[in-house]
């Protein structure tokens, strides 16, 4: 079943703690077929045009005015869960609230119902011969790697896996559950992981939950903490901010490991019509003969080529 547009039916919707908010959706009819295939790594693009705004009380201060703007363009999220079933898929979008779309997300009801175009992108792959998978989380990277963690088990319960979730503080994770004060150490602290078996590394910036520091560092001290461990056998996975899947990328090159990252970039249209979601890129092959060892680099897009690639050809702005 190929990409197209869908109604998607609201089956609940609620805030979880800071700005995080968890929607739970149901496509039936040819949406269900179309995202019982939706693969780890995709996304969609929202249409919130139709959507009013909650009571104003209801809005976060800072983004009342900015608002009160119309929303044209649709918006691209990720799921965080998809479950098909008999003649239905639901799904579970994890979103923070931070400006004219999201905002108006919040004031959806059971039963509302929103248009949404996908699925779309490419997701994440599992190359032959992994025997380990390490999923890297920063702040609201997260929807697509518990997505991944879910297939990982259902399609590759040979693997093992470790999960690295850093934010800036405590009520910036945006999972359930109460995290602060939990330690550094790996172990079954975040049940959106637990849940498939795979145990959990935090990192805060301001050690308010797990290790103080960068959840990269973090990964950096992991990994050379392991011992008969194979780089070859291992493949790394990271959604967050750019310089943290910079420095992931950065820590796979240098440890020779795969790494595929998951870029965010503002998208317009979320089909390769605009052009606006460009990733400067190093070509995989030489572009021209001649050319071997060229620093040219060519642009692709985010919402086509993507968002996952290869971390050894992203050329990261940061
Ligand atoms: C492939 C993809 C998957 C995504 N999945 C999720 C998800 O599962 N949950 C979620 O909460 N958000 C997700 N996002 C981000 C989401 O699209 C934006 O938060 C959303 O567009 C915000 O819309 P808004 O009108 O509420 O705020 P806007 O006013 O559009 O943006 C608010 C602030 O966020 C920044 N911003 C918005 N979108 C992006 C972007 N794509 N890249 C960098 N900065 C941005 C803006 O510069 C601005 O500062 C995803 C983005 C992409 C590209
Ligand atoms: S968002 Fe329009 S080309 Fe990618």
């Amino acid at each position: 079943m190929p990409k197209g547009i869908f109604a998607a039916a609201v089956l609940s919707n609620r805030r979880i703690h800071a700005c995080f908010w968890r929607m739970d959706l149901e496509f039936t009819g040819d949406g269900a077929g179309a995202f019982a295939r939706f693969h780890p790594g995709q996304f969609l693009q929202i249409d919130v045009s139709e959507v009013g705004l909650p009571p104003e009380d209801q809005i976060p201060l800072d983004l009342r005015d900015v608002c009160k703007r119309n929303v044209l363009l649709r918006r691209p999220f990720s799921f965080a869960d998809v479950t098909p079933e008999a003649g239905r898929t639901t799904a579970e979008l994890l979103y923070c609230v931070l400006g004219p779309a999201s905002v108006r997300l919040t004031s959806l009801r059971s039963g509302d119902s929103m248009s949404i175009i996908g699925p779309l992108g490419i997701g994440f792959s599992v190359p032959e011969h992994r025997h380990l998978a390490l999923l890297v989380v920063g702040g609201m990277g997260a929807p697509p790697i518990r997505c991944l963690a879910k297939h990982l088990r259902a399609e590759h319960p040979e693997m093992k896996a470790v999960a690295f979730v850093g934010a800036k503080s405590t009520v910036a994770l945006p999972f359930e559950g109460d995290l602060s004060g939990i330690p550094s150490a790996v172990g079954s602290w975040v049940p959106a992981f637990a849940k498939f078996g795979i145990p959990t590394a935090v990192a805060t910036d301001d050690g308010s939950a797990g290790y103080r520091g960068f959840v990269t560092e973090r990964l950096a001290q992991w990994l050379d903490e392991q011992k008969d461990w194979s780089p070859t056998g291992t493949i790394l996975y990271a959604c967050g901010p750019e310089p943290m899947l910079a420095a992931v990328a950065r820590i796979a090159g240098e440890r020779g490991i795969d790494c595929q990252v998951s870029m965010e970039r503002r998208m317009a249209c979320g089909i390769g019509l605009c052009q606006s979601c460009a990733v400067e890129c190093r070509p995989a092959a030489p572009l021209r003969v001649g050319m071997e060892g060229s620093q040219e680099t060519v642009y692709k897009l985010c919402c086509q080529d993507g968002p996952v690639f290869d971390a050894r050809h992203v050329v990261f702005e940061t």
